[in-house]
């Protein structure tokens, strides 16, 4: 294939990426949280080719996608009762359930280790071509580390015609990847907080999700320190808005070349004062809303990143709700880098 081609989700496009991915091929499809890069969980060169394709480390598992029940049962060895009542909650949704695996899951699907990540996305796109193609193995289509596409546009941009199709089912809903959790002698166990949230799924078991411990062993490589990240260096701002603003004021005043900033805020509330500083800024939900926060978060993130910052601020997100995901990406995408140190840092190596 020569050529590639951005499809709108059709029925008959579904049928073609269908097709295409039953003979071997590899395709990136729409998903309610972000994009994915498929291949048939079961063909083990179409696996290796999305690993190779998207730079990723082969210890970092896939999740694999099914469109009915049936298929996830077939995929795993026994369905625990905490993992019934996720799946009949939340499914389909953005909520990827790891367990041990059926004997027909290939090695390299999920990195050598003897569980599997299944979820059911909530795409009508998603679900008509898994039922065509059968179950599919997709990590995010973007390259390993960067900032996971919501959009055809920048999945097609960014891999060309290495991915020759891309089915186009508009922005995704959600914007920030599924919650993965793993149900362990019973009990939940967040690995990545993502579109549903603890306390819904807390509601719904009647008990606690626990955390992952931080034992040092990568049970999920989603939570490794750098990830989600853009190319300009993000740091996350510390302590009240109006203190790093007169901070920012003063250092800015002092600098004989003001650099190109951006800036990434929830409300704004509080940084209307220095929107001036800002060559790009970006209030996520002027409202206040987490759930239009996370649809736009990757999607600014990328438009930000075009524009070529030399530095990105972010302001921090609560911790509650569908703000820990939030929290989470940006946390990453800023590799540990957060407050006023880390900022003036960036500058003083040039
Ligand atoms: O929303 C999503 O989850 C998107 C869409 C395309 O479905 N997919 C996605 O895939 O974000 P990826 O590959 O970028 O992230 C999958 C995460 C990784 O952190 C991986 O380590 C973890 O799930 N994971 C997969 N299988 C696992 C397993 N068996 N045990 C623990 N973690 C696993
Ligand atoms: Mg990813």
């Amino acid at each position: 294939m020569k050529q590639q081609k951005t499809l709108p989700a059709t029925a008959a496009n579904v049928r073609r990426v269908a097709r295409h991915l039953r003979a071997g091929g590899i395709a990136a499809f729409p998903t309610e949280t972000v994009y994915g890069l498929g291949a048939l969980f079961s063909d083990e060169r179409a696996v290796c080719r999305v690993f190779e394709v998207k730079r990723r480390p082969s210890f970092d598992p896939l999740i694999v996608h099914v469109a009915s029940l049936a298929q996830a049962r077939a995929l795993w060895k026994e369905v625990p009762p905490a993992a019934e009542k996720l799946m009949k909650k939340f499914w389909p949704g953005p909520l990827s359930i790891v367990l041990p695996k059926a004997g027909g899951v290939p090695d390299v699907v999920t990195s050598g280790l003897d569980t599997v990540a299944v979820r059911m996305p909530d795409h009508p796109a998603a679900l008509a071509l898994i039922r065509i193609s059968g179950p599919l193995a997709a990590p995010s289509a973007n390259y390993f580390g960067y900032t996971s596409p919501t959009e055809a546009a920048p999945v097609a941009e960014d891999f060309g015609k290495k991915v020759p199709f891309v089915l186009d089912g508009g922005p995704s809903r959600v914007g920030v990847e599924s919650t993965v959790v793993k149900v362990e002698a019973g009990r939940v166990v967040l690995l990545r907080p993502g579109g549903v949230t603890v306390e819904e799924m807390e509601r719904v078991l009647g008990s606690r999700v626990r955390t992952a411990a931080k034992t040092g062993k990568m049970e999920s490589p989603g939570r490794l320190k750098s990830h989600y990240a853009p190319s300009a260096p993000l740091v996350l701002m510390e302590g009240p808005a109006a203190l790093f603003v007169k901070k920012l004021r003063a250092w800015s005043l002092r600098r004989a070349r003001r650099p190109r900033l951006a800036l990434i805020v929830f409300s704004g509330n509080g940084f209307e004062a220095c929107y001036d500083l800002f060559a790009v800024r970006a209030a996520l939900s002027p409202k206040g809303d987490f759930y239009e926060a996370a649809s736009l978060l990757f999607q600014v993130m990328r438009k930000i990143d075009k524009m070529k910052p030399d530095a990105i601020l972010a302001e921090p997100f609560p911790e509650k709700g569908l703000g820990r995901a939030i929290a989470d990406r940006l946390r990453k995408a800023s590799g540990g880098k957060k407050g006023w140190r880390s900022f003036t840092h960036i500058f003083r190596e040039r």
